[in-house]
């Protein structure tokens, strides 16, 4: 049965003879070129890119993601790949060519197994990442990772972009958490690795190069991940702190004295603290009392050892306090006030989005210089850029931070990204580079940082990424103007 596809005038023979090709093997279901379908997929996250596609395509299995790349290939059609769309740095969104297809694999959301003595579940890329912790918990198990996207954010997204979140201090990133991968390359060939093997020496990791990849080798269609038993419990506990290098102390000493329960510890300025409240409605304050910082810290058990926790959560308070380290703290009375609490760390980015504009950058350098690369930092962009404000939040204890700068009063949006925004992204990258930092330590290149990149990345290193894709990817048609800078990079002697 033959499906009519919607052509337009300025359609070329060769994406004319694409589009019907890949409307007969997708289907009306599979493929669309209806603007106000496509529309919602076109804009990142944080409304910094806008594109344009020539189709969207939601293939429903991997072998049709294997065709498809297949005729894309033929065809020399340009794929950009998509999860939930929840990315920070324009990573899947098409660039304004209208000339790429969006390939959506949202319609794959099979968990294909879920073996609960092994703890490991295999599931389709389009399976978000709320139904996947949602599942496992069913079983008695939890997946352990988690971000503020989790109810859109799709286990292939998160394994593109090597996601992390803030459970990262214990568990790792997605890296951590990826026992096994399936794959479609460049020429529609089915990269199949999902047997989870404790050891395998059959030479390169061809596994961990795809992940975080952000689609530009390979589109991740399937993954056996690792899970963890389900908790005992946990204590959640919300301090006051003077500096950062109090907070650094505070992490110290939590996981001296509580060591593998610490599950978490991130940070919060007052301001985005503020922000947030004003945001949620009826959210509140966890405390009474105003600080610079806030640390939001996390303990957990397992099964069978839940009933320490509140002498271990009280403890590790009162010991702080006597130390010196905190101003005021609480620990959440109930599960719900946990939740509260986790509700406003993970809400701060669409308060801020909602606040107006800013630029973002989430760095990294080493986690013991971290707070006096804030204290430096952010004094001294607020002075090269008057009006500005500098905001910094998140995973201390990963050594990342979210490093924010509001634009002053009366800025105008995009505008500003563009101009001031850009200038002082450049100061900060340089700082951190000068740091020995990572420009990027979460949310990946995308095509927010490419530029950045080519501009401060060791062209060796630059060197080996290029050769990677050319050698994966040869005609570019994977993700192309994302992450993998392809100007020519000077050469070293
Ligand atoms: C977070 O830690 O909240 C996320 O990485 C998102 C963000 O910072 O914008
Ligand atoms: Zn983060």
């Amino acid at each position: 049965m033959g499906h009519i596809m919607q052509t337009h005038a300025h359609d070329t023979p060769e994406q004319t003879a694409f589009l019907e090709e890949a409307a007969h093997l997708l289907g009306p279901r599979g493929l669309t070129r209806d603007p106000e379908l496509i529309e919602p997929w076109l804009t990142d996250w944080r409304g910094h890119y806008t594109g344009a596609a020539l189709a969207l395509a939601s293939p429903a299995s991997t072998e049709d993601v294997s065709a498809l790349v297949r005729l894309c290939a033929r065809h020399g059609i340009a794929i950009v790949p998509q999860g939930g769309n929840s990315g920070m740095c324009g990573g899947a969104t098409p660039d304004a060519s209208g000339q790429q297809v969006i390939l959506s694999l949202r319609r794959m959301n099979a968990i294909r197994a879920l073996d609960a003595e092994a703890m490991q579940i295999t599931c389709d890329a389009g399976v978000v990442l709320q139904t996947l912790h949602e599942a496992v918990a069913a079983q008695g198990l939890r997946f352990p990772l988690t971000l503020g996207g989790k109810g859109s954010a799709t286990v292939g997204g998160l394994i593109s972009t090597n996601a992390g979140g803030t459970q990262v201090l214990r568990h790792g990133t997605m890296r951590a958490q990826v026992l096994g991968l399936e794959a479609v390359l460049a020429d529609g060939s089915r990269f199949d690795a999902l047997a989870p093997l404790k050891k395998d020496n059959r030479g390169f990791d061809l596994k961990q190069l795809l992940i975080g990849s952000e689609g530009t080798l390979g589109i991740v269609t399937a993954a056996t991940l690792r899970l963890a038993p389900a908790l005992g419990g946990r204590a959640v506990l919300w301090a006051g702190v003077a500096s950062l290098q109090q907070a650094r102390a505070l992490l110290l000493h939590c996981e001296a004295r509580a060591g593998t329960a610490m599950e978490g510890f991130e940070i919060i300025p007052a301001y985005s603290l503020a922000a947030v409240l004003h945001h949620l409605p009826g959210s509140r304050a966890p405390l009474d009392t105003e600080h610079v910082w806030h640390v939001l810290i996390e303990l957990a058990a397992p099964l069978g050892a839940a009933d320490a926790l509140p002498a271990q959560a009280e403890d590790l308070l009162t010991s702080a306090f006597a130390a010196g380290l905190i101003e005021n703290a609480t620990i959440a009375a109930s599960e719900s006030q946990a939740e509260a609490f986790w509700l406003l760390r993970e809400s701060i980015s669409a308060a801020e989005r909602a606040r107006g504009p800013a630029v973002q950058h989430d760095i990294s350098v080493a986690v013991e210089r971290m707070p006096a690369f804030i204290d430096f930092v952010m004094p001294e962009v607020e002075a090269r850029f008057p009006g500005t404000r500098a905001i910094a939040y998140g995973h201390l204890g990963d050594g990342n931070v979210h490093l924010h700068i509001l634009a002053p009063a009366g800025a105008v949006p995009g505008e500003w990204q563009q101009t001031t925004g850009k200038k002082i992204s450049a100061l900060i990258y340089d700082c951190v580079v000068a740091w020995d930092g990572s420009i990027s330590a979460e949310h990946g290149i995308g095509q927010a940082k490419l530029a950045e990149l080519a501009r401060l990345t060791d062209p060796v290193r630059l060197h080996m990424m290029q050769a990677v894709k050319k050698a994966l990817d040869p005609s570019n048609l994977l993700n192309p103007g994302k992450l993998v800078p392809l100007a020519p990079v000077r050469s070293t002697p």
